[in-house]
């Protein structure tokens, strides 16, 4: 059996020796010593300058609405995991989309000014596989409008544009570290800002908006993550070039397989390397894609629909909104498996299966 996804987990008795240090301290959360090593140990490898690691993705991308005090509309991308449009409904706002360019399938920024209204208070866009936007353009979008911008980049862990993270873009950057991510913590989310203010102001909300134990800074959650999951965060950390490696190597390995397969790949940020979060491509018609699925399927290969469907027409508790390239792109793309256990001989065997069903 080949599942789409498995977590990378590191030798049992390094997170061993991560336990050990846990049962001497009885330190198993709030802001423990781990955790701090953890956020110390990813600001330099990130080369950013402020980091939060807190509870997950979903939770980073809430607090962040919630720390730039978002009301109103909030201009976003329908070609999404559910966290980015739930995550704006949580707190009160209006997702309105916007269609994606057909290459990157990131949030077309050419299409964003006509979407602006009075009500328009930011934009929260994803790096949709790790595929950078187009920040610069956003920039001077949300600078000419006077509007926030927050970056999902829950895909895009260790992605840089032009030498810089990709992290470093927008007002904040959040991040999943969930285990179905190239590095991850268990569960687990970051949140990056450039600015010490929000930074300090996102710390509160993190924690219950405590200033000291009798004080309340801010209206806060529980945001925090525990040790166990930061020695997770730790303990992979230390294999992040093999994992980086591995799955460039199997990407390269897909590329080569199909490369007479009739489907395509995103377009990549030209400024930019893939990290390799995820293998997408994009067939020429659902009916096929559903047959190779089918097909796959019965030799016990798994893949998914990543993302399907398009958020702006199938939440119940949002009007129905048609975009024409996310609803088409939607229907056709499909994520093969892609983790670092996955062998070449397994791509060679899916690559073979996909070839097949084509030319029969
Ligand atoms: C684009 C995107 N945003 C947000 C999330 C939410 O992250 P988490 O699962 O850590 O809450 C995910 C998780 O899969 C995601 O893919």
């Amino acid at each position: 059996m080949i599942l789409v996804n498995k977590p990378f987990l590191p030798p049992l008795p390094i997170y061993q020796s991560y336990l050990e240090g846990i049962w001497k301290r009885q330190w198993l959360t709030n802001m423990g010593p781990l955790a701090n090593d953890l956020e110390l140990r990813l600001k330099d490898f990130l080369k950013v300058n402020h980091l939060l690691f807190v509870t997950n993705g979903t939770v980073a991308i809430q607090m962040a609405i919630k720390a730039l005090d978002l009301t109103g509309e909030i201009i976003t991308t329908p070609f999404s995991f559910i966290a980015t449009t739930s995550c704006i409904v949580w707190e009160n706002c209006k997702p309105v989309f916007v269609d994606i360019d057909k290459n990157s399938l990131n949030i077309d920024a050419d299409k964003i000014e006509v979407s602006i209204t009075e009500k328009t208070s930011a934009i929260l866009a994803t790096h949709v596989y790790g595929n950078p936007c187009d920040v610069e353009k956003i920039e001077r979008i949300a600078k000419k409008y006077n509007l926030k911008v927050i970056y999902d980049a829950a895909h895009a862990f260790g992605v840089e544009i032009n030498g810089r993270s990709i992290f470093d873009y927008g007002d904040i950057s959040t991040c999943s570290l969930h285990a179905t991510k190239l590095y991850h913590s268990t569960e687990g989310g970051l949140l990056i800002t450039k600015d010490p203010n929000l930074l300090k102001k996102l710390a509160y909300i993190r924690n219950f908006g405590f200033d000291g134990p009798e004080n309340f800074a801010e209206l806060g959650i529980n945001g925090k993550n525990s040790e166990f999951h930061a020695a997770m965060g730790l303990a992979n950390l230390k294999y992040i070039d093999s994992i980086h490696q591995k799955r460039k190597e199997l990407t390269l390995r897909y590329d080569e397989k199909l490369k007479n397969l009739k489907a395509v790949r995103p377009i990549w940020h030209s400024n930019s390397e893939n990290n390799y979060s995820y293998y997408p491509i994009i067939f020429e018609s659902e009916a096929f894609m559903l047959k190779c699925i089918e097909q796959l399927n019965a030799h016990e290969i798994f893949t998914r629909r990543y993302f399907y469907p398009s958020l702006a027409n199938s939440l119940h508790y949002l009007e129905k909104q048609e975009l024409e390239i996310t609803d088409n792109i939607a229907r056709r793309v499909l994520c093969l498996p892609l983790y670092y256990d996955l062998t070449l001989e397994e791509v060679d065997l899916i690559a073979r299966h996909l070839l097949r069903i084509q030319n029969n």
